[in-house]
């Protein structure tokens, strides 16, 4: 099974390293970066080791020639990414895009290109100390499932097998969007909060005022949910600051995204919530303030235009 991994940022380049068995090609939009990533090794520190391995990285990989594209981009570059990926997929092969958000799923669903096509979650940690250098964040699982009941089981399947050699913990689920909605919970607590008051994760739980709004933003989120027909099990709001002490000492994506004057996911995550509840008839005031915050933010960073990963 021949892997493409679509965007070089933190998660794409863990993979890439974890996956060098399987002989993937990394593919960067950016022809420079691409060439310069090429001639050398990719790097993943992890728990004070350092992996370093000789991946493929192009800017025009093959068309039609890879059994599995993983598309790790950031989720508003997934769009373009989906195109990559189309070009780059076989017949017979998978697609699967592990973007943060919910918005994608639609466009996942309405895909016409070849092959199958997936989408999934991972709770594993990632930070990109610079572009070919990832530190690994911690094991989290990796979940899996096909966007549409027409989707086969088999490539899935191989897909599991694959990220599982490659060290990593993973599950297919026949419902993908609970996950999906699972991960969007969490991150509508930490994500905006994080990036504003400029702390690491572990300190949201450590501040009740910090928790509360936390709390607030999360119910918003687990009302529009509900209101989808979405049934996430457990309290969302426990789950969330239990995620914020497990990853205690993590710079939260957001935050990394913030303070390198990069383009944030706010607007796919907490105004993602903003626009659901309005076209539901509900309020989200407390995501609606986060939303303008970090915007706020990327603004006084003039932040860059949208990039992989
Ligand atoms: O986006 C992130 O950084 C992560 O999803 C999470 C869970 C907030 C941990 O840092």
């Amino acid at each position: 099974m021949r892997p493409a991994i679509i965007g070089p940022g933190a998660l794409g380049t863990m993979l890439a390293v974890k996956m060098a068995g399987a002989g993937p090609v990394l593919v960067d939009h950016y022809p420079e970066r691409a060439a310069a990533l090429d001639a050398s090794p990719l790097v993943l520190e992890e728990d004070g080791r350092e992996t370093a391995c000789r991946v493929r990285v192009s800017a025009a990989p093959p068309p039609s020639s890879f059994d599995f594209v993983v598309i790790t981009v950031k989720s508003h570059s997934v769009a373009a990414a989906l195109e990559r990926a189309d070009e780059i997929v076989r017949p017979e092969g998978l697609v699967l895009c592990l973007a943060n958000g919910i918005g994608h799923l639609d466009l996942l669903r309405k895909r016409q290109g070849p092959g199958a096509c997936a989408a999934g979650v991972t709770a594993m940690g990632a930070t990109l100390i610079r572009p070919g250098r990832a530190r690994f964040g911690g094991a989290g699982e990796t979940v899996i499932g096909p966007v549409s009941n027409r989707e086969e089981r088999k490539p899935l399947e191989a897909a599991a097998e694959l990220f599982a050699r490659a060290g990593m913990r993973v599950r297919v689920s026949p419902d993908i969007e609970v996950e999906i909605w699972k991960k969007l919970l969490v991150n509508v607590g930490i994500n905006g909060l994080t990036a504003i008051h400029g702390c690491r994760n572990g300190e949201i739980a450590e501040s009740p005022e910090l928790a509360a709004r936390l709390a607030a933003a999360v119910r918003e989120a687990a009302a529009v949910a509900a209101r989808l027909g979405v049934a996430v099990e457990g309290d969302p709001v426990e789950v969330a600051l239990a995620v914020c002490r497990r990853t205690a000492d993590n710079i939260s994506s957001m935050l990394q995204d913030v303070r390198r004057g990069k383009r944030t996911e706010i607007r796919e995550i907490n105004g993602e919530i903003v626009r659901l509840a309005a076209s539901l008839g509900l309020d989200a005031p407390v995501n609606r303030e986060i939303v303008e915050k970090v915007t706020a933010l990327e603004a006084a960073a003039g932040s860059h235009p949208p990039e992989s990963s």
